[in-house]
């Protein structure tokens, strides 16, 4: 018998607050960051690598999943959790913002999103209670709810009509997620693009349905960070303090610090990982692009103060020349460099909110990406 879904506050520091989320498959310190595995791998790293970096959870992807290699196969070979060989908890992102970024010929109409698949053409119909059945095929501790998220910018009208369609599958949703297994939760997602007003009435219409959990959605898809920045000052102070927020797919590290700092306690987003596969780690002096020639005779490691080995010890001329080369272990070190960097950033926010010392947390990180690659 496994626990029951559960979130509580360790420490709060201002707006920033430090908690603890206790899944069927453990325990999450937030705020926390969720490696994106998409298709049932985070790219280039072996799974006891991710968590070696830090991670408590990782994200998996209903849109690939469906697609290939299918939800009942993976159903019938013992869950998500076992297919990939990761025993901590995992969030999966319900198809919708995928089904728009990645599929042709999609059509958005009350009962379903109908599309194409980007894999072989074949058509795919994903509905709010077929979105809940597939994530209760892979197992997912977390599951969220089918939404639709637009590009901005965008026309009040067309963010309205997203947003009261979002709310109305959170309610079909919610009734689909109805008798699922203990420890296991479906979070709310928040849409209304950068209108102040749409935002609030999405946050108390989700509020209202009582999800375990509420994301914030529609947000790093065109709009400066500042706008971004501004939703979450709209939409937090709506949201009930003892459950968890999820900013969806931000972000760099500066945002990851502001938005800690408004109040977020979940993130996920392939920049660490996909940056890493581009030869760009990230580190406390900022980003340093590999490739870059004045690296090809540095002998010094990218950070030799981290606490993460893989970071200290292979130097900057090596990692340069992995890159240059195209080989694999290139991406394989960094991504994992940068997912420890990540992990790192979180772990100093928990420990930084625990101490009353946030602020100053924040300024001195931000501090060392300007002082730059000394
Ligand atoms: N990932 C990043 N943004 C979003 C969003 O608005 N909705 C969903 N479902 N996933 C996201």
């Amino acid at each position: 018998m496994s626990n029951p879904f559960s979130f509580h506050l360790i420490a709060s520091d201002g707006t920033a607050r430090a908690g603890e989320i206790e899944t069927a498959h453990g325990r999450i310190a937030t705020p926390a960051f969720m490696p994106v595995g998409t298709q049932a791998t985070v790219k280039a790293m072996m799974p006891d690598d991710v968590a070696r970096t830090g991670a408590d959870i990782l994200l998996g992807n209903t849109y690939h999943l469906m697609l290939r290699p299918g939800p009942e196969r993976i159903a019938a070979l013992g869950g998500l959790h076992q297919f990939m060989n990761w025993h901590k908890p995992i969030l999966t992102d319900s198809g919708g913002f995928q089904v728009m970024s990645l599929s042709q010929l999609r059509k958005i109409d009350e009962k379903a999103v109908t599309f194409r698949s980007h894999l072989d053409g074949a058509m795919y119909e994903l509905s709010p209670e077929r979105a809940v059945e597939i994530q209760r095929l892979l197992g997912a501790d977390i599951s969220m709810q089918l939404d639709e998220c637009i590009r901005l910018p965008a026309k009040r009208d067309e963010i309205d009509r997203a947003m009261q369609l979002s709310l109305r599958w959170a309610e079909r949703c919610k009734r689909a997620f109805e008798g699922a297994k203990p420890g296991h939760a479906l979070f709310g997602i928040v849409q209304g693009g950068d209108d102040p007003a749409l935002r609030i009435a999405s946050a108390k219409a989700l509020v209202d349905m009582d999800f375990q959990g509420y994301a914030i959605g529609g947000l790093a898809v065109g709009e400066p960070q500042a706008v971004m920045l501004s939703m979450i000052d709209i939409v937090a102070p709506v949201l009930p303090a003892d459950r968890p927020r999820y900013l969806m797919g931000v972000g760099t590290p500066d945002d990851l610090i502001e938005a800690i700092w408004r109040g977020i306690d979940m993130f996920d987003c392939v920049m660490p990982t996909r940056n890493g596969r581009h030869g760009v780690a990230f580190t406390r002096y900022g980003q340093i692009n590999l490739k870059n020639a004045r690296h090809a005779d540095d002998p010094r490691p990218l950070d030799e103060r981290s606490p993460y080995a893989p970071t200290r010890t292979y130097s900057r001329a090596y990692l340069h020349h992995l890159v240059k080369a195209n080989e694999t272990l290139g991406a394989m070190l960094l991504s994992q460099v940068n997912l420890a960097y990540y992990q790192a950033l979180m772990l100093g926010a928990r420990e930084a909110i625990a101490a009353g010392t946030f602020n100053d947390y924040r300024v001195s990180v931000k501090a060392g990406w300007e002082e730059g690659d000394i």
